[in-house]
């Protein structure tokens, strides 16, 4: 990763650029047209941060355990925590962030980097440079701020921190009943404001009302504070706001701290600086377990040297990650996106910090976190094992499992949706083909209500089985209270509307628990899943077929919905690309649906999740009708289920259309148009309007989206066409015929392979040559893929692959 800031990036847009060959982003106009934020987590503690200087910190938990109070109105961006610089002289004063005083900066520009994010301006002549982030392991958020004196004559400056304190559930709604609970106290030995809550509102959780927060929040500098201020009101002065609180505009502060204020945090120090002269300081938020803790995080990260050690370490720690694996190939936006960001996200915000401006998770979703997890696999397997194990030990011995659960609280929420559960297997298949890891499967996990410990094998099959007690007549699976799509919430609710997806996926996992039986030598089970499937897939051929492609469910009346006989929500997207992923549609079928997913779903921004969208809220279908026209699953974008159109279409060898997929939906290319699509350029949105929204092409809810891992999955296995199998890695490229060479480098059980595609012929698919270490294996013929065996750990394989015409 280079530091130079002369590679620009060619995606300039008018608001940013890529920067450090497309590890950082950098936004050069502030006024994007939606907060462009970066998630910054390791997993234990973490915050948000807009270009803006909006946002919020939390640890642990983004939702049940916030440190900082924020409210979510992404027009204002207004909630955050803040940096005020005075200067006494002229008793002018601005924020170091463009928000809260927004004043005009003479320059500004903000880095969003893997790990960290940077606010540069410069004001009145003294620049500001205000890095963030949180050290690789540890619950601290760090600030290093250098000021530095441009001009020629000294310069008397005041510094003034400022946020609110959360310390617990966000958001903090009734703020006059939470704040009598909050007790702040200033200690001048540690620089430091202390504050700890004596309530802990944990939604329905047993002790309701009736326990205190667990921890002590601290808020800190590396120089001794000429004063600080603990109270909203003395800080702020009574009707004003953050644009011009009493304490800057006068340049003191009140020194209230105690009971029963509005609390908040601010800390003051005053930095002489000299023409010319740079001054450097660090500032900590963060919560400790206890005061040791906090005592222990203060002394080890409090002090410019170590936090400027701990930003060098964690960018390491960042690059180590995601340098194992790397894509090259011809198109610099999906280069960019598959390393780092895509990535990044799916780690950052999606599995440690599980937080976006759009929604606040805090929990682990039974299916999401799981999905996420795969994109660990090529770089550090046993972080998806471990995901696995979690999942496992929230599930009910009957199979069923929770939708959702809150870590630290463990309140979660028993569920009627029907596919939750098939998550389970269905990653641990996959995380079989990866690692080959026996060993997970016989590995034992207790159940939610038996501390009995089963394997994870056992845990699959109950998943499985269950599934199995909840089939139609027909051979269909319920829906219940909804399938991967939660927007499908009334369709099932009285056990008798069926799931066309849901067969699909179920037979998916049928066949690839098949082979994992054979593994545990579980011979009844592979006759049993064996005869499931195949019945399953005749079932699904016959009674989910609606004439011309997949319809998508049946209500608890026996409408169908997803059917050309409807007419609004007439064609789904995901009982066609899942009918070629799961290997339920023969080929020619299979043509078929695709057809439909290109002639009639795909839109200009990716493929449309339903179509048209429902105009008028249907009861008997549920909230997915009740969204806007064209928003979200309502006949949107669903960028998740997109990303499976991209793996479809691999699958069936349509390199144009995959490659033409992957690209409508990457984000770097969707915010080539930064006034229609307005959000970052870095992170995958949720979901862009549809056309029937009056917004079509916008984009929204970035960051918290599990479509992260799965386009990455769709880039890399789908069109680079490297993917792990039970036999070794398996290559089966399906390009653009126009790119001439590409390459990808990923652990595979433990070996670094090294894999260079050549492409002399300008073709989009077909293996026509082989060499491995130098030396050429003969091939009989051109075929799509080859598999490279499994190889020594530790070792590194050089594999080039030519690919050519018979
Ligand atoms: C949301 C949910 C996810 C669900 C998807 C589709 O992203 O978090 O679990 O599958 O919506 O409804």
């Amino acid at each position: 990763m280079s530091e130079s800031h002369s590679q620009k990036f060619p995606f300039e847009n008018g608001y940013g650029h890529f920067e450090d060959n497309g590890w950082s982003y950098r936004i050069t106009d502030h006024r994007t047209p939606r907060p462009w934020t970066n998630v910054v987590s390791n997993g234990l503690a973490g915050f948000i941060v807009s270009q803006n200087g909006g946002g919020y910190s939390w640890r642990e938990n983004a939702q049940l355990n916030r440190i900082t109070r924020w409210e979510q109105d992404l027009i204002k961006d207004e909630w955050g925590k803040f940096l005020y610089i005075r200067d006494r002289e002229s008793r002018s004063f601005w924020s170091a962030a463009w928000k809260p005083v927004c004043k005009e900066p003479e320059q500004y520009s903000v880095k969003h980097g893997i790990g960290y994010t940077t606010i540069d301006s410069k004001n009145e002549g003294i620049t500001s440079d205000w890095t963030m982030f949180v050290p690789r392991k540890d619950a601290i958020e760090l600030w290093l701020v250098t000021l530095t004196n441009r001009t020629d004559r000294p310069r008397s400056l005041q510094l003034f921190t400022y946020f609110e304190w959360n310390l617990g559930a966000a958001p903090d709604w009734h703020r006059e009943f939470h704040r009598t609970f909050i007790k702040t106290a200033y200690d001048a030995s540690l620089k430091s404001i202390i504050a700890t809550k004596r309530l802990w509102e944990v939604p329905s959780d047993k002790a309701h009302w009736n326990r205190s927060w667990e921890y002590v929040a601290f808020h800190s500098c590396s120089e001794q504070p000429a004063s600080f201020d603990a109270d909203k009101e003395s800080f702020m002065g009574l009707y004003r706001s953050e644009v011009n609180p009493i304490a800057v505009e006068q340049g003191r502060t009140g020194e209230q701290s105690g009971d029963w204020l509005d609390a908040v945090a601010s800390l003051n120090v005053n930095v002489e600086l000299k023409p010319g002269e740079s001054k450097t300081l660090v500032f900590a938020v963060g919560a400790g377990k206890n005061s040791a803790e906090v005592k222990k995080l203060i002394g080890q990260f409090v002090n410019v040297e170590h936090a400027q050690a701990a930003l060098t370490d964690v960018k390491e720690m960042w690059r180590e990650m995601l340098t194992r694996f790397q894509a090259k190939t011809p198109d610099a936006a999906m280069n960019t996106i598959l390393n780092p960001w895509l990535q990044y996200q799916a780690i950052a915000g999606r599995l440690w910090g599980r937080t976006g401006y759009y929604q606040t998770g805090g929990a682990f979703g039974f299916r999401d976190q799981l999905q996420d997890s795969q994109i660990f696999l090529p770089i550090e397997p046993q972080r998806t094992a471990e995901q696995l194990r979690l999942h496992a030990r929230h599930q009910f011995k009957d199979g069923t499992v929770y939708h959702w659960w809150h870590p630290l609280s463990e309140v979660g929420h028993p569920t009627e949706m029907t596919d939750d559960l098939l998550w389970l297997p269905y990653i641990l298949g996959i995380y079989l083909e990866e690692t080959g890891d026996l060993a997970l499967l016989k590995s034992k996990e207790p159940f939610l209500d038996d501390t009995r410990p089963a394997t994870m094998y056992d845990h699959s099959c109950r998943a499985i089985d269950k599934v199995l007690t909840r089939m139609s007549k027909r051979g269909l699976p319920y829906i219940g209270a909804g399938d991967w799509n939660d927007g499908l919430s009334a369709v099932g609710l009285k056990w008798k509307g069926e799931s066309i997806w849901l067969g699909q996926f179920l037979h998916r996992i049928l066949l690839d628990f098949v082979l994992v039986s054979k593994m545990m030598k579980d011979t009844s089970r592979v006759k049993k899943y064996t005869a499931v499937a195949v019945k399953l897939k005749k079932d699904l051929n016959k009674n989910g077929w609606d004439g011309k492609y997949y319809y998508g469910a049946t209500k608890d009346n026996g409408e169908k919905i997803g059917s050309a006989k409807n007419t609004e929500g007439k064609v789904w997207l995901n009982t066609q690309t899942w009918a070629v992923l799961a290997d339920v549609a023969d080929a020619k079928r299979a043509e078929q649906v695709f057809d439909v997913v290109e002639n009639d779903l795909e839109g200009k921004n990716g493929t449309l999740l339903v179509k048209p969208a429902y105009a008028t809220p249907d009861s008997d279908v549920g909230y997915l009708t009740r969204y806007a026209a064209g928003m979200r699953e309502n006949g949107g974008v669903y960028t998740h289920a997109a990303t499976w159109s991209v793996l479809a279409a691999a699958k069936l060898g349509r390199s144009e259309a995959a490659f033409r997929l992957f690209s409508k939906i990457n984000p770097i290319r969707l915010c080539e148009n930064p006034k229609e699509y307005i959000a970052e350029p870095y992170v995958t949105p949720g979901n862009i309007e549809g056309p029937d929204s009056r917004f079509y092409g916008k984009g929204g809810w970035t960051w918290y989206s599990g479509s992260a891992a799965w386009l990455f999955k769709g880039g890399v296995e789908g069109i680079l066409g490297v993917k792990a199998s039970h036999n070794g890695l398996l290559v089966e490229p399906c390009i653009p015929a126009a790119w001439k060479n590409y390459s990808v480098q990923r652990l595979f059980r433990g070996a670094t392979y090294r894999i260079t595609v050549e492409n002399p012929h300008g073709v989009d698919s077909g293996v026509a040559g082989l060499s491995v270490n130098g030396k050429n294996i003969p091939l009989a013929g051109i075929s799509r893929s080859v598999t490279l065996p499994v190889a020594k750990k530790g070792s590194t394989v050089d594999v080039t692959i030519v690919l050519g015409v018979s």
